[in-house]
């Protein structure tokens, strides 16, 4: 969380920058400013998390200074530090909206019981409201695992999103090693046999980070199934990702278990990845039709044809009769690229940025972020890879 404080009192100042650090997440004091006046004259661009003031600053004696702060900063709280507690200061903090208020010399004790309030009144505010993609792979080798890990790192790298990818195979789960070479040091199962322990901070700490805003909770890789992996869990596990996540990508994988089918039912959309062969399409309406049993809206189910060569002799028109679903998005065959980095374990992305599968996944995340309308031709990811024609 950022913190702007107000003092002209160095040792303050280090000491709250040094209980700031101590704290998970930590505060970092993100601005300094010496008075009340100067804070005003200068504003920070974004409002802080919570704005710590000295009052031994004289400027606090005008209430006008301190409200017009509150005003501008409203979406932060505010925390006073005072040596005495006046009673007609105390009345002007809290007609300005001053949450906190706290005496000096600073009991740290204090000091952090006041910090977890405003953590989570802040927490409150800053809430996301994540959605859910599955990703299901129609046949072994359809290329779910390398979309959905790629995709994930497009939305996380292009669209700026804060991405979370679970690997929800039960078994020999790899999704960690299609995009990084870091060993995941907790896995589902470790989230699973400590879900009372769950937030956003102790999630977050689970994954494996690819980059600062694309983190991977690795497979449960428990044979012996010495957790007990419950269908409640997924519940809870999606319910605090959402808090915390823009979107939260499933590699499903194949099996439709107690599990995958739990993660199904939260998920907003569920793509299906198959090739354009007739075994694929075969299992792909075997799937589709366990998800209408399932009640599952038609327009949830949202195709993904990969290794898509134009000109084959079936159409995406037929395969879009034969199953009733309509194709969200086609990835082009590029071998080289996919191949390349599968063996490396880097994102398609980073190592062959110009590739035709990285700009399909960078369409796909167009079309999922909804910047541009799938007919428009010229998107933002065309202008930036220097594109001259889309893929019909
Ligand atoms: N668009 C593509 N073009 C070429 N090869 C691909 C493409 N997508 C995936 N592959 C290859 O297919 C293999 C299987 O993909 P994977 O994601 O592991 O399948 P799944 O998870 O559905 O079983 C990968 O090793 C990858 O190299
Ligand atoms: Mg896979």
């Amino acid at each position: 969380m950022k913190a702007l404080i107000i003092t002209r009192d160095s040792d303050l100042h280090a000491e709250i920058a040094s209980q700031g650090t101590a704290r998970v997440p930590p505060i970092s004091l993100a601005a300094s400013r010496a008075s009340l006046r100067e804070a005003l004259d200068r504003l920070m661009p974004d409002n802080p998390g919570v704005v710590i003031i000295d009052a031994t600053d004289p400027d606090i004696q005008d209430s006008d200074l301190l409200e017009r702060l509150a005003k501008h900063y409203q979406s932060s709280c505010f925390m006073l530090l005072t040596r005495d507690h006046h009673q007609d200061l105390l009345i002007r903090a809290m007609r300005a909206g001053v949450r906190e208020v706290l005496q000096l010399p600073l009991v740290h004790r204090a000091f952090h019981e006041a910090m977890d309030r405003v953590a989570q009144a802040v927490g409150v505010t800053d809430m996301r409201d994540g959605k859910v993609l599955a990703f299901i792979s129609c046949k072994g080798g359809s290329g779910a695992t390398f979309i959905s890990t790629n995709f994930g790192y497009a939305l996380a790298t292009l669209a700026e999103k804060k991405v979370l990818l679970i690997d929800l195979h039960g078994q020999f789960g790899d999704a960690t090693l299609y995009v990084s070479d870091q060993k995941p040091a907790m896995t589902l199962s470790d989230v699973c046999s400590q879900i009372a322990r769950i937030d956003g901070p102790f999630l977050d700490s689970c994954l494996v980070h690819v980059t600062p805003g694309f983190g991977i909770l690795a497979a449960a890789d428990d044979p012996t199934h010495a957790v007990d992996l419950k269908p409640e869990h997924m519940d809870t596990i999606l319910r605090v990702a959402r808090q915390h996540y823009d979107y939260i990508v499933l590699d499903v994988g194949r099996q439709i278990d107690a599990i995958s089918l739990r993660a199904l039912d939260n998920a907003d959309t569920i793509h299906p990845v198959l090739q354009l062969a007739l075994p694929d399409i075969r299992d792909a309406r075997r799937l589709l039709d366990i998800f209408r049993s399932l009640g599952y809206p038609v327009d949830q189910t949202r195709l993904i044809v990969n290794r898509y060569e134009k000109g084959g002799k079936l159409r995406l028109q037929d395969l879009q009769n034969a199953l009733g679903a309509d194709v969200m998005h086609t990835i082009p065959n590029d071998y080289v690229a996919a191949t390349d980095s599968v063996n490396q374990g880097v994102p398609v992305l980073e190592l062959s940025r110009s590739s035709a599968v990285a700009r399909s996944l960078a369409d796909l995340v167009e079309l999922v972020t909804a910047r541009r309308a799938p007919e428009a031709n010229k998107g933002l990811f065309d202008r930036l890879f220097g594109r001259a024609d889309t893929d019909a």
